[in-house]
């Protein structure tokens, strides 16, 4: 279904993220149809460059990262026909009154703030002074939002004295993903799983996030972050609020939000014997951390593992179990609900235990299993065996489910059609910051030094203890 027609600004339009996401996201969601004809993108940056030089970029940054799509002429030229440039100060006043001249006065606008933060405040400004932003223009920016609760706050004190919160949408673009709003599919859209979602009826959660991929070459920012802001204050936590919310009245945005954000209050504060820190070692052939990140001397976590409690009715007793690492050995992103033993064995002793496991795979292979005791065949009497009901969505779904849209092309429709669901309002972010903030102080106080971990594995081995120590183990890895 075509959105209405836009006109969508991109200030960093010559970015990294303008090029990997944003504009192949939006060349996908041209060629799929959806942008109507007067739609019209804008780059703005620094660099002096015309329209044309602009379009040779975006063009460029199609055939990278826009997959097969891109091979397709046609597609890419008509595409290319709605791009243009204008460069521009961000501090200064040059280039702003060109940019009034193409954004046209009648149309959804959006600014997508895919800069610095520390030139968020410098653009809504200007934004306002030059009178291109009205009631209902909508800004969009990125994380990381803020490095702990004071910086966002101030991030957010910034853009509400020139935007309201219903124009304003941060993304995680965790929340984008097909997967991770079938999350909140399969909980409120089956009788099956709700009625057992609770802590009567589950062991234990966990969510992981896997990579293979080191720092790259981010070393400068990540080194300053580390997995605990770049991951688990965002990515991870949307995920336990997905699981661990209450059902929302409807799915609309504040509806949503709220309820995610009654799950990051009642968070209770993270034991230290809790908490897992690592950090990638150098093997024969690959550079360990403190070389991708040219730091000799870094603390910094590229691996964390954490027990989590929820203070509330539902969640009392109930443990989450996070874990996110880079250079491990398979990209998987999987949360899993384990659920208890039944209450009695009619089976006697002999039958084992046996647990009914409900795997959601995030990526790669979406899909889900969930693991059902039956008998195991054969004559040898009554013994029981664990078996998957195996569902990944590409099979279930055909190709649909396999040209699934991308986070971002999704969640960039989503701000033209004025749709802030999947987008994390301010107060979320703060409470998610104010949950933080005391574990990393903790750290250093305490001049905490990560565990190093081989790459290609599973992380540190305390990682594996903190589970072991309360009798449960991490689902493998693969
Ligand atoms: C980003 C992090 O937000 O998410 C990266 O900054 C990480 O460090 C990436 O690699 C993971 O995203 P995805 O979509 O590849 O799982």
């Amino acid at each position: 279904i075509p959105v209405d027609s836009f006109d969508l600004v991109i200030f960093g339009g010559t970015g990294d993220l303008a090029r990997r996401k944003i504009l192949p996201g939006l060349f996908r969601r041209f060629c799929a149809g959806q942008m109507p004809p007067e739609a019209q993108i804008v780059g703005a940056a620094r660099s002096e460059m015309d329209d044309s030089g602009y379009r040779e970029f975006v063009a460029e940054a199609i055939h990278e990262f826009a997959g097969p799509l891109s091979e397709d002429a046609a597609q890419v030229e008509g595409f290319l026909e709605r791009v243009c440039y204008v460069a521009i100060d961000a501090k200064g006043e040059a280039g702003w009154e060109e940019l009034k001249s193409k954004v046209r006065e009648d149309l959804v606008h959006a600014f997508y703030f895919s800069v610095a933060p520390s030139l968020f405040g410098d653009i809504a400004e200007r934004l306002h002074l030059h009178g291109l932003a009205g009631d209902e223009s909508r800004i969009v920016v990125e994380k990381p939002f803020g490095k702990d609760l004071d910086s966002a706050r101030e991030l957010n004190a910034t853009l509400a004295k020139h935007f309201d919160e219903h124009q304003i949408y941060r993304i995680d673009h965790y929340l984008g993903k097909e997967t991770v709003q079938n999350l909140m599919a399969v909980r409120f859209g089956n009788v099956l799983f709700e009625p057992l979602w609770n802590a009567q009826y589950v062991d234990h959660i966990q969510i992981t996030v896997a990579e293979t991929v080191g720092v790259g070459g981010r070393g400068s920012y990540y080194d300053a972050s580390g997995a605990m802001r770049d991951m688990v204050q965002n990515h991870l936590m949307q995920l336990l609020c997905l699981i661990a919310m209450e059902p929302p009245a409807k799915f609309e945005p504040d509806a949503v939000r709220d309820e995610k954000l009654k799950v990051i209050r009642a968070l209770e504060p993270v034991e230290p014997y809790h908490i897992v820190r690592g950090q990638y070692d150098k093997s024969k052939d690959a550079p360990g951390y403190r070389q991708d990140v040219e730091n000799p001397r870094s603390f910094t976590e590229s691996f964390l593992a954490l027990k989590l409690h929820i203070s509330n009715w539902r969640w009392a007793g109930t443990p989450f179990y996070l874990r996110t690492g880079k250079k491990l050995k398979a990209r998987t992103s999987e949360i899993v609900v384990v659920f208890k033993d039944a209450p009695h064995s009619i089976f006697g002793a002999d039958a084992g235990r046996h647990r009914n496991v409900l795997a959601i795979r995030l990526q790669p292979n979406e899909g889900m299993t969930l693991d059902v005791t039956i008998k195991e065949p054969g004559p040898g009497g009554m013994r029981l065996v664990d078996v998957p009901l195996d569902m990944t969505f590409a099979d279930a779904l055909g190709p649909e489910a396999e040209q699934a849209t991308e986070a971002y092309e999704r969640l960039i429709m989503d701000v033209i059609r004025g749709n802030q669901t999947l987008f994390m309002r301010g107060d979320e972010v703060e409470a998610a910051w104010a949950w933080t903030d005391p574990i990393i102080a903790g750290w250093t106080a305490r001049s905490d030094v990560p565990k190093p971990y081989d790459q290609g594995g599973s992380g540190p081995e305390d990682s594996l203890m903190l589970m072991h120590r309360d009798g449960r183990r991490w689902r493998e890895l693969k």
